[in-house]
């Protein structure tokens, strides 16, 4: 199976003209767009369809992420997420977008314990889903994980402000870095997960002067969700871009559709319809091949 994964087609479908030959985007080439000024475009997708919309939307790349917990399984938060889960919905994913930076997220517990419990997840990312690089949250304190992960040859983007899985320790989600005492801890993590080599850095919840800061001083790619726009890049929860997640909205997202009023109304309407037996309709029926109903009409007549 994993082969199969790691030998699909970098096929890109585009407006006009079909399938097309096109390069993946690699480390290296996201690396080159913070060089060049260029803003990186990364959302979160769970599931094989999403993928293929976010792929022909023209991502840089995607997030796997552990808010899979919920956004598909209404979990009330991340922790419950598991190892296997994430496999699952990333396989789905790199399916959905052969030709897109995927990056898998570590969930709570697949890394707490352990530089070997570390290094032995985020393999099974790449073995079993084939994603580029995984992701995981802490800064400081979780160095020596991604050291061993970086020396087992793999790609690491560091998370750090609010980080959800350590949530309870910073008081609820709320956004880091609003004091001196706080930002000053943002930018040490930010330094020595540079330092430690990490290629990606993802900022979550921290205010637009402390983001512009360290994106300046580090020289990999520094993406925020939440913390401005003098950051690389963007990182959305497409269960908010889209309007699919409903219980709340974050200050920092921008909803750009609500699907979830739209399948609401088109689903009451499928209620009404079959209610008011309005649905199917002849288009919707396979009719008997010619000369099949006579003999079949003759059937239940002789009642056998
Ligand atoms: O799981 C996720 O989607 C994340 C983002 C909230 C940063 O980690």
């Amino acid at each position: 199976m994993t082969s199969a994964l790691h030998a699909l087609p970098a096929l890109r479908f585009v407006d006009q003209g079909g399938p097309q030959l096109s390069a993946k985007k690699g480390v290296l080439e996201l690396q080159q767009m913070k060089r060049a000024g260029e803003k990186i475009a990364w959302l979160t997708a769970y599931d094989y369809p999403t993928a293929t919309f976010e792929e022909q939307a023209g991502v840089d790349m995607i997030l796997v992420g552990d808010s899979l917990g919920m956004c598909v399984y209404g979990y009330p938060g991340t922790v419950p997420v598991t190892m296997d889960q994430c496999i699952v919905h990333c396989e789905a994913v790199r399916r959905g977008a052969p030709n897109t930076f995927v990056v898998g997220d570590m969930p709570f517990m697949s890394y707490q314990a352990s530089d070997e419990d570390a290094v032995r997840n985020a393999g099974r990312f790449l073995k079993e889903a084939a994603v580029d690089a995984i992701k995981l949250e802490g800064g400081v304190r979780v160095i020596s994980r991604i050291k061993a992960i970086l020396d087992a040859g793999m790609v690491v983007c560091g998370h750090i402000g609010l980080t959800p899985q350590s949530s309870g320790q910073l008081g609820g989600h709320k956004a880091q870095g609003r004091t001196l005492e706080s930002a000053r801890l943002v930018v040490e993590d930010a330094r020595a997960i540079a330092a430690a080599g990490a290629q990606l850095l993802l900022l979550e919840a921290v205010p637009p002067e402390v983001a512009a800061f360290i994106r300046a001083e580090l020289p990999i790619p520094v993406l925020g969700i939440g913390a401005g726009a003098e950051v690389d890049g963007q990182l959305l929860i497409v269960s908010d871009v889209l309007g699919t997640f409903q219980a709340f909205t974050p200050k920092f997202v921008k909803k750009y559709a609500d699907i979830a009023g739209v399948s609401v109304a088109a689903l009451t309407e499928y209620v009404r319809d079959v209610r008011a037996a309005a649905f199917p309709e002849d288009e919707h029926c396979y009719h008997m091949l010619e000369g099949e109903e006579e003999r079949f009409a003759a059937f239940v007549e002789g009642g056998v």
